[in-house]
């Protein structure tokens, strides 16, 4: 995703001054708080961002002024886009509410050769609200992003019940992040909506509760602050609740750091907290992040009521308030688990966390080459603190509700191909709501030695069921399924031993139901060695935890490096392109019409053809059109059809307002297939609606370490729950005929020097956590395209190795879609090498010669060969034409 100032003029003008076209009003969107320039600089959040026309002499500084006051401004020069200087300043302190106005001077600043600005004064308005009216209908894409959002909460804590609240309290709600309320993930997740209805919003118009205003003005200038006694006093007499939002933002580009006020609380947040639960009868807390924080303090202070609200999209604040009052159940569970302290999780050791003598490393920053190693192997998430009896905050699965359900297990059978489980619910409790059935395995196997204590293998969910009501659920799980990577014989093997399945509310919670033995290994499939490390991997082992616990050794930056060590041993493939005639001159329209004419339809190209085809054809990036990330290139003399691609995890991330959904993290945390296979096809349906031919969406990397940047974007730390759901949601997705794209192929779990940064990981892992929550997906649904990582895995970048894109995606999983790079991968790895791997397309490419003058140049001394561009030509074409043809029919992909 990129942020626009790649493009701005500089260096032009003879006076130094702030790029504002006069005539348009300057406004601030206030449920946008980290906007897009978070993406360049974390210090951006809540700023007012605008761009100098030269280079501004930082040291001196100037004068901001907001309202006569002195306020926050930050400069941010911006060498790699030809050194813009931008101007951020803080109006979020002072702009919390719909079409709040200020007055801002900008003053005293001097370019780098001494010429002082003239005086700069304007207003800045916060945008107004555009809140549907209660009358109003809402869309089958509306309906999707409301019930995701109640379905993506989850109830952590609920002591002495006190929740569900009475619907008409006085509501007394502490703490800042009630202002800047996050609804979204910050990048390529990142929403537009048409309108945002937040916290304070939830309260005012979708509730009956009133807001003690006393308390939650104190928050509206970004401190933490403790009421004055008296204030205290009021607001006790009004009401015995006590609310406090924590929020934090996350997103691409940067990683999260374990400095407090990221993965850490404040010492202020955690005053508050304390001051809250000690003063409220009834005390509360909401948290309104993107990944698990600090969970420690729970141990310090008595809230009552926890709640994990996520980023809920356009409807966040609507969703909470009614979970609040007890109109909706809480129905979702933990996708991931949350421990007490970042320290717990074993993956901790080897990330780079940006604190004490490490620098902040963002995206693109310097040029620096990280390696990291996956000491903690297969035991990712829960897979860890189960096998090692390690205590957390929360397990996996976990989620709490206002009714009690029965789960009573009614027949457990299997045979040679399945297990299959039947389980009746029931809603025992006094509110209608939903429940989640867990199935987990544990593997006792007598060959494959290192094996997690427990896995998911199913989870499934009920409708809506009124009291007393009862719903039967069955699940089938295939025994293939419960496969591992014997990394000797390279081989999926179900091993002899026996294998006990359970159902569970969550990991911890578990019933054993029945048991299958297997006498003898059972192999699913061969397969080549494939990305085997070229180094040798420390890895945790059941047998010796103190020995193998993850030390962190040599991980980090590799200073000195230029590149990454490579693989030694590499395999390449050859291909071979079947040239078909035809008569007469094919059109795209005819092979829409007729997709067995694609190959002949390719066969046409000429070498300049064939170039053009393998890069996509943008102008920059997000900076044509509506703001899109791409386009294929509209071929001459072909009768080509405009086909634009865009971002859209949670919506189309497009310059057009349009649908808002929660972030993946929480359409997971619903557990429902069915819901998050509504939700791809919300996305397609304002795809469709905007225009729009494909979405580069699902991403789905496995959420390794709570600190990655872009976890919110992520399903899950399982890889079962996180192909599964990307699979359900590509499959909704492709049914309005919008092309879906399975993304980032593999292990883009770090952001920090995400070009240059290599992880290290043994077969095993990679086929059993990293590569599996793919394959699981593709098992699902087959999507139209798969982009590759920026990250190198085991010595070649992913979005070049050819062992993993023909050898495992195309030879082992049968994608016959298209694959692309992620967006500028090639300012790191030379594209032609990134095409002689099997990569068809190059994003964002460019709409010029630039490009295509070298890979024309490539083919012609032998460094790539035609008939590989063919194959890729094809790939793209007859995935096109595919998506075409349903968008002209009205078909799924
Ligand atoms: C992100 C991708 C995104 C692409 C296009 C990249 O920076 O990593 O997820 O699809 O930009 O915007």
């Amino acid at each position: 995703m990129s942020t626009g100032f790649e493009n701005i003029p500089n260096g032009k003008n003879d006076k130094p001054f702030l790029l504002m076209d006069p005539t348009v009003k300057v406004t601030y969107d206030i449920n946008n708080i980290d906007g897009m320039y978070y993406m360049l600089d974390k210090r951006f959040q809540g700023c007012l961002v605008l761009p100098f026309s030269k280079a501004i002499d930082v040291k001196k500084g100037g004068t901001v002024q907001v309202n006569g006051n002195d306020a926050y401004y930050f400069i941010k020069s911006l060498a790699n886009a030809g050194g813009v200087f931008m101007l951020g300043i803080d109006v979020m302190s002072y702009l919390t509410d719909y079409d709040q106005k200020v007055d801002i001077l900008v003053a005293d600043f001097y370019d780098t050769d001494g010429n002082k600005m003239e005086e700069k004064r304007f207003d800045v308005t916060a945008e107004s609200s555009n809140l549907p009216t209660q009358e109003q209908q809402l869309s089958e894409q509306e309906q999707t992003a409301l019930k995701s959002a109640e379905e993506g909460i989850v109830l952590l804590k609920n002591d002495n019940q006190v929740l569900p609240l009475k619907d008409d309290e006085i509501l007394n709600v502490f703490g800042t992040a009630f202002h800047k309320f996050r609804t979204s993930t910050v990048g390529a997740g990142k929403i537009n909506p048409r309108f945002t209805i937040n916290f304070k919003d939830g309260i005012s118009n979708y509730s009956n509760f009133a807001l003690n205003t006393q308390i939650s003005d104190l928050y509206k200038f970004g401190k933490e602050l403790l009421p004055d006694q008296g204030l205290v006093k009021k607001a006790k007499e009004l009401s015995d609740i006590g609310i406090v939002v924590l929020s934090r933002a996350s997103g691409e580009n940067f990683d999260n750091s374990t400095r407090k006020g990221e993965y850490y609380l404040t010492d202020d947040e955690k005053n508050l907290l304390k001051f809250v639960s000690d003063n409220f009868t009834k005390s509360i807390l909401i948290l309104n992040v993107g990944y698990p924080i600090d969970m420690s303090f729970i141990k310090q202070c008595n809230i009552d009521g926890i709640i994990y609200s996520g980023y809920g999209g356009m409807f966040a604040g609507q969703a909470l308030v009614e979970i609040l009052d007890g109109r909706v159940t809480p129905s979702a569970r933990l996708p991931f688990t949350w421990a007490f302290d970042y320290t717990d999780y074993p993956a901790s050791k080897n990330f780079y966390n940006s604190v004490g003598k490490n620098i902040p490393l963002g995206a693109d920053d310097n040029h620096l080459w990280v390696n990291t190693h996956y000491e903690e192997d297969i035991y990712v998430g829960y897979r860890y603190f189960q096998t090692f009896n390690k205590s957390v905050a929360f397990p996996f699965g976990y989620g709490l509700s206002y009714t009690a359900f029965e789960q009573k297990v009614t027949e457990f059978k299997h045979d040679e191909k399945d297990i299959s489980v039947t389980v009746k619910v029931k809603n025992n409790g006094l509110s209608d709501g939903k429940e989640v059935v867990q199935f987990y395995v544990k593997k006792q196997i007598e060959n494959i030695k290192e094996v997690p204590a427990i896995e998911l293998v199913d989870f499934l969910k009920t409708d809506l069921l009124k009291v007393g009501e009862e719903q039967v659920l069955q699940t089938d799980v295939p025994l293939k399924q419960l496969a591992v990577f014997d990394e000797k014989k390279s081989q999926y093997v179900v091993d002899s031993g026996k294998y006990l399945f359970y159902i569970g509310k969550n990991v911890e919670q578990c019933q054993l139901v029945g048991e299958v033995d297997v006498t003898k290994p059972i192999i699913v499939k061969t397969v080549e060695h494939l990305m085997q490390p070229n180094q040798k991997i420390e890895r945790l082992s059941k047998n010796d935890l103190e020995g193998t616990y993850p030390k962190g050794l040599k991980s980090g930056i590799n200073k000195g490096a230029t590149g990454i060590e490579p693989r030694g041993k590499r395999k390449n493939y050859s291909f071979k392109f079947d040239k078909a005639s035809s008569a007469k001159r094919i059109l795209f329209p005819d092979i829409v019409k007729d997709l067995t004419k694609s190959q002949a339809f390719v066969s046409q190209f000429n070498l300049e053809e064939l170039a053009r085809i393998v890069i996509c054809g943008s102008h920059g990036w997000g900076m044509e059109g509506i703001g899109e990330a791409g386009r294929v290139y509209k071929l001459d003399g072909y009768d080509f059809p405009k086909f634009i691609v865009s971002d859209g995890n949670s919506g189309i991330n497009i310059n057009e307002k349009n649908i808002g959904l929660p972030s993946s993290v929480s359409i997971s945390a619903s557990f429902s297939k069915a819901l998050t296979e509504k939700v791809g096809r919300a996305i397609g349906l304002e795809a469709r609606k905007h225009d729009v031919q494909l979405i580069l969406a699902p991403a789905f990397n496995i959420q390794r370490n709570p600190l990655n940047g872009r976890n919110p974007e992520y399903f899950s730390e399982d890889p079962f729950l996180s192909g599964t759901m990307a699979g359900y949601y590509c499959k909704g997705l492709e049914s309005t005929g919008v092309g879906g794209c399975y993304k980032h192929f593999i292990a883009n779990n770090a952001e920090a020097a995400r070009k240059r940064n290599q992880s290290i990981i043994s077969e095993r892992a990679l086929r059993d956590i990293y590569i599996k929550n793919f394959e699981i997906a593709l098992s699902v649904h087959q999507p139209k395209s798969v982009m590759t990582a920026y990250n190198s895995v085991n010595g070649v970048e992913t979005s070049a190795d050819p062992e993993l894109l023909i050898g495992i995606l195309r030879k082992e999983l049968g994608f016959d879609g298209f694959i692309m790079t992620d967006w500028s991968t090639d300012s790191e790895v030379d594209f032609i090498r990134i095409l002689a791997a099997g990569n068809n397309w190059i994003t964002p490419g460019s709409n010029d010669s630039t490009y295509t003058d070298k890979v024309i140049a490539a083919v012609k001394d032998g460094r790539l060969s035609i008939e590989m561009l063919q194959n890729s030509a094809l790939y793209i074409i007859k995935n096109v034409a595919k998506i075409i043809k349903s968008e002209r029919s009205n078909e799924a992909v």
